[in-house]
């Protein structure tokens, strides 16, 4: 039988079955329920916020999240080129349009640029609003994406944000676990500096409930108004006033009920993806034209996906040809993501400068990294792209 080594599975444990069972039996299956509140508390308490609140994905926490920070119709809203393009689509959905900025070496949106953008292409009006010269549009927000569990440069970001105004918008939907380790902001986790920031435990996540989001904020006051909005703006459960328009975003405690375990397992979980990641990059040192990316200094990464970076020349076959010849062998890998501001919907939006994020697009391989993965299967894996070498 052909074998297979998927890129990046759940790892469920068996109370989770017990927790099922007991949502099946009181019928709380819906969106009320205990492990919603367990799970957003848990949540909490491993970030170090003093509350949280669960959606249905990471997608609809973002949308609350800029909603509430003020995005509103033909606001610009600063993101970048390399992401998953969830991301991205929340500022569409409220009427407003993408900035596309590029990444540099940690894959994570190049401040230097971001910072030649603000000062270059922006100026602020009679109001004191940030304004686009070249669109005319106020620019809000700064969606921070911290890509395959590495950080942005926080520091330089907060920065930027608080010399031009800027709301800050941590995409941590890949980053649960990572904190930083020196500067200002040692020991804080990757979602918490910002003003909100928004975890995913989709199922390739490195916690999942299927699918599933978190979101933390700076403001008690503003989580509490994100809460309210993705339960439909209720005010009175009983007469069915609502006074905004709302959304239908909070968790099901069936999701909760995976949540609240998955989340006991998330430090082995990251202590084996940094076991994998090294035995990648062990096994793979010394072969030209291979490199396994690193993550940033000053953090403790979740090391949720592992990148290789194939460099044509020295290896002797493309991304594409050696991603075709592993998938083959069974092996699940893939490209980054095709970039955003060259996807239909966006294609007539600001992109500044983009340059880097083409190279990493055509030269990047994500290779399995599942917590189940087991050290044959890395060395599986190795093996066979040491074969493939030409
Ligand atoms: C960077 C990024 N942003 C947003 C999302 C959206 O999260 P979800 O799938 O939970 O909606 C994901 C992952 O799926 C992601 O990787």
């Amino acid at each position: 039988m052909k074998r297979e080594i998927q890129l990046s599975v759940p790892n469920l444990s068996l109370d989770i079955v017990e927790n099922l069972r007991e949502c099946i039996e009181t019928g709380w299956v819906s969106t009320g329920g205990r492990f919603i509140g367990e799970f957003e508390k848990k949540l909490a308490d491993y970030v170090g916020t003093e509350s949280a609140v669960s959606t249905q994905s990471g997608t609809a926490g973002l949308h609350l999240a800029l909603r509430e920070l003020g995005t509103g119709h033909g606001d610009e809203v600063i993101v970048p080129a390399l992401t998953f393009i969830a991301a991205v689509n929340p500022v569409t959905y409220l009427g407003a349009v993408p900035a596309f900025m590029d990444c540099d070496d940690t894959l994570c949106m190049d401040v230097d640029k971001l910072a030649h953008f603000l000062e270059k292409e922006c100026e602020k009006n009679p109001q004191d609003q940030l304004i686009n010269r070249t669109t005319g549009k106020i620019v809000k927000v700064i969606v921070a994406v911290h890509i395959f569990g590495n950080t942005c440069n926080m520091e330089r970001i907060m920065e930027l944000a608080q010399k031009y105004g800027l709301k800050v918008l941590e995409d941590a939907t890949e980053a649960l676990g990572t904190y930083i380790n020196e500067g200002q902001y040692q020991g804080k986790f990757a979602g918490t500096i910002g003003d909100i920031g928004v975890y995913s435990f989709n199922a390739n996540k490195i916690i999942t409930t299927g699918g599933g989001g978190m979101v933390v904020a700076k403001n008690k006051a503003s989580l509490e108004h994100i809460r309210y909005l993705g339960i439909t703006a209720k005010n009175d459960s009983l007469f069915f006033v609502h006074d905004e328009t709302g959304y239908n975003y909070r968790m099901l405690n069936t999701q909760a009920a995976l949540g609240v375990s998955q989340i006991d397992r998330l430090e082995e979980f990251i202590k084996i993806k940094i076991q994998n990641y090294n035995l990648y990059k062990e096994l793979l040192s010394g072969i030209p034209g291979i490199t396994v990316l690193p993550f940033s200094q000053g953090i403790r990464a979740n090391h949720w996906f592992y990148s290789l970076l194939i460099d044509k020349e020295a290896f002797g076959m493309d991304r594409n040809e050696l991603m075709h010849l592993l998938i083959s062998e069974g092996i699940q890998c893939r490209p980054v993501w095709k970039l955003c501001h060259t996807q239909k919907p966006y294609v007539n939006h600001v992109a500044y400068r983009i340059e880097k994020a083409y190279y990493f697009e055509k030269n990047i391989l994500n290779v399995p990294c599942s917590t189940s993965l087991s050290e044959e299967e890395v060395k599986y894996v190795c093996d066979a792209i040491k074969k493939a070498k030409p």
